[in-house]
């Protein structure tokens, strides 16, 4: 590649206290050969010049060059901070190595990711790299999906996921390296195994300061010593650092090329028609080169998606064509595929992708950047009577991601990044985001630890959580009876724990086990537990999408609804073809992937319950009191009363006025009182996944909550 080495202009140099892996602390970046990919991420075997190919581009990495002393330095050190840009190898290269050079141990290397997406597809790419099937030596674990075997010696899982195995391996006994990815993010998983490998350390490698331990020490201990590598893409890693007794930080440098950025005149409120202009304007006056576009969120790839599609269709026949792939977190691993393979010719790929492309993954052949500016961010509004909420809200992002989406455009050459935001509003946005855990719900962690027999208030953490969203998480949690008046964990918040479901479903599935219904509860939760909506909402067919579903609609609501679509959608894939079934959701409007995951779910829902020894088939009878019963045990704090006006409702456990989603199967029936999914901003605050129920339901509980409160 001709272009010339500059360093992006935008970032300082970082303080580094270790040695930098590639004995580069100066400026400059270091620059080597063009395409660090472009194999596609399938999981089989590929021949064997593939495998040379793919041998030979790892050799390129730039991390490639610091191998010898990053592997010296994990072997001399319990923790150690990796600080790289993305697209150095990080991610891909440093389990590798711990595993091809023998020096953490016979166990597991778990490589941990905030998102499923880049837990899926990199250990596909890993895998390849090894020249073995997913699954062999290489697998992943992400919720409800797990490609792994008693062979596997790399794992690559949702941060989530460890969490979760902490529960029956206090220690992580299994793993011998724990790579904690994109410590960046903070996620509130991520914080909370920063926070238990601390301990973890110190019980398995033994006490004392943890850095430049004396090897031979650490193992005498306890016979089964752990190997913690925290790695950041941003470069605030002294904080990892402090917080495990300074260990050192190694630096590898990525190749960079200069990114010229563009910023609009004016602000750009209507983005997804912004980036559809700024797109095709691209296609039109600029040489080859693919586009990555960055977008909050799912719905706003499916529509532009398609309006890319129908304008790509009526370019002159001359022009390039335009291959969209979209990426985002519930995409299949099969389509996650198609965007790292090479573009075919006299063809633009245009990658729409939510942030999950800033650093997680990288995509090869980026030249142009369009960044939105936006980002879906879940914020969780706390309530100090427990009856707070998580929202999921499309907000600007930090300095820090649009400076990291830039630089996707100058991973081989000289790019381009077009930001659909004014400089000022730029210069406005806040240097990076707040950690996950002082904004988002706890109930769930605040479980979890329970179980293991700590508090969240009394742990060590990199941020501490606030004390108003604490008090909520223990509210709701005795809210659900996980807890008792003394705030010790009941057998019930046991059970809970031990279902992949946030507390709140996991009680319902409890209460319907009570109520006799739990199939058609676990039914319906796992189709709100998958990671994509059940109905398609396609703005400009949204009346005909709502006349063919008429047919599922049950009058109590949209519980009952989702359960009716999932058993028409299993009549019809009992007798029809794939295809067949494939129609069949297309012209239903119901969208096929969400309850393929659904199946799946409840099949580890169901698996759950019996491994507990609890009965999950129903004696029911078709009646949907017992089911809207139980879903209401555990939305106790999303449930709403009718005011006087007739049309709003105000929060039984919660102080805001909210209304009806106008999608939902009862929006325009008057009930006295409802329990709801989730709630959505927009002019107003909605309740979207709406059941009514009797008001004697709220008068039953709350005579119990009062009980167990007084
Ligand atoms: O973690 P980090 O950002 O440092 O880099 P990485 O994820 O290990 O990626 C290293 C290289 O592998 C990049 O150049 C990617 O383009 C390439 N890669 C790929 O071609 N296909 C994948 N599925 C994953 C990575
Ligand atoms: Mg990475």
């Amino acid at each position: 590649m001709d272009a010339s080495d500059e360093e992006q202009d935008d970032r300082k140099g970082p303080k580094v206290n270790g040695l930098a892996v590639n004995g580069a602390h100066a400026n400059g970046w270091i620059q080597k050969s063009k395409r660090g990919g472009g194999a596609s991420s399938g999981s089989s075997v590929g021949g064997s010049s593939k495998l040379r190919e793919l041998q030979a581009q790892r050799r390129r990495l730039p991390i490639a060059q610091g191998r010898e002393a990053l592997i010296e330095q994990i072997r001399n050190n319990d923790v150690t901070v990796l600080l790289g840009e993305t697209g150095s190898g990080k991610t891909t290269q440093v389990p590798q190595y711990i595993l091809e050079s023998g020096i953490a141990g016979p166990g597991i290397i778990a490589v941990t990711q905030p998102r499923r997406v880049a837990a899926t597809s990199l250990a596909a790419r890993v895998a390849a790299e090894q020249g073995t099937t997913l699954g062999g030596l290489v697998g992943y674990s992400v919720r409800f999906d797990e490609v792994a075997g008693p062979d596997t010696r790399i794992k690559y899982m949702t941060d989530g996921m460890l969490v979760r195995e902490l529960l029956s391996d206090p220690l992580l006994t299994r793993y011998s390296a724990i790579i904690v990815d994109e410590a960046h993010e903070r996620t509130l998983r991520t914080d909370l195994l920063i926070t238990k490998l601390k301990t973890i350390l110190k019980k398995r490698n033994g006490d004392g300061p943890l850095k430049n331990k004396d090897k031979g020490k650490a193992t005498a201990m306890s016979g089964n010593p752990v190997k913690v590598i925290i790695m950041s893409a941003t470069l605030d890693a002294e904080k990892f650092s402090k917080f495990y007794d300074d260990c050192k930080i190694l630096y590898v440098k990525g190749r960079q090329h200069p990114v010229k950025i563009y910023h609009t005149a004016e602000g750009q409120p209507d983005y997804v028609d912004a980036t559809l202009r700024t797109l095709f304007q691209i296609h039109v006056d600029q040489p080859p080169g693919d586009v990555l576009i960055f977008l909050p969120g799912q719905e706003d790839i499916e529509s532009l998606h398609k309006s890319i599609q129908l304008y790509a269709s009526r370019l002159p026949l001359d022009k390039m064509a335009v291959l969209t792939c979209p990426m985002f977190a519930a995409l299949p691993p099969a389509q996650q595929a198609k965007i790292f393979q090479t573009t075919p010719p006299n063809t633009r790929k245009c990658i729409l992708a939510t942030n999950i492309a800033e650093t997680s993954i990288t995509i090869p052949g980026i030249k142009y950047v369009i960044d939105t500016g936006k980002h879906k961010e879940k914020r969780h509004l706390a309530h100090d009577t427990g009856s707070g909420f998580d929202a999921l809200l499309t907000r600007d992002i930090t300095k820090s991601s649009a400076m990291q989406r830039a630089g996707r455009a100058g991973r081989e050459g000289k790019g381009f990044c077009f930001r659909l935001y004014t400089e000022e509003a730029f210069e406005a946005m806040a240097v990076s985001s707040e950690p996950e855990i002082r904004r988002t719900s706890l109930t769930s962690a605040a479980l979890q630890l329970k179980c293991l027999g700590e508090d969240i208030e009394d742990l060590d953490f990199l941020d501490r959580p606030d004390l108003e969203s604490i008090i909520s998480a223990l509210k709701t949690l005795y809210f659900l009876n996980a807890v008792d008046k003394s705030n010790r964990i009941t057998d019930a918040g046991r059970s809970m724990a031990a279902f992949p479901l946030e507390p709140n479903l996991a009680c319902a599935v409890l209460e319907a086990v009570k109520n006799g219904c739990a199939l058609e509860v676990i039914d319906i939760v796992s189709v709100l537990s998958s990671t994509s909506k059940l109905f398609f909402d396609i703005s400009d067919e949204r009346e005909v999408a709502a006349e063919v579903r008429r047919k599922f609609r049950h009058r109590s609501g949209d519980h009952m609804t989702i359960l009716n679509a999932l058993r028409s959608y299993q009549d019809v894939a009992a007798t029809e073809s794939k295809a067949a079934r494939k129609e069949w959701c297309r012209k239903q409007y119901l969208n096929e992937r969400t309850l393929l995951e659904a199946v799946k779910i409840r099949d580890q829902l169901r698996a759950t319950c019996e491994k507990m020894s609890i009965g999950w088939q129903s004696s029911a009878q078709d009646d949907e009191r017992p089911v809207t019963k139980s879903l209401f045990r555990g939305l106790v704090l999303h449930s709403a009363l009718l005011q006087p006006d007739g049309t709003t409702f105000k929060q039984v456990y919660g102080r805001s006025v909210i209304k009806i989603h106008p999608g939902s199967a009862i929006a325009d029936q008057k009930v006295p009182a409802i329990i709801y999914d989730e709630l959505v901003y927009t002019n107003h605050i909605y309740a979207r996944g709406v059941s009514a129920i009797p008001k004697a339901f709220l008068a039953e509980i709350s005579t119990h909550i009062k009980s167990q409160i007084a």
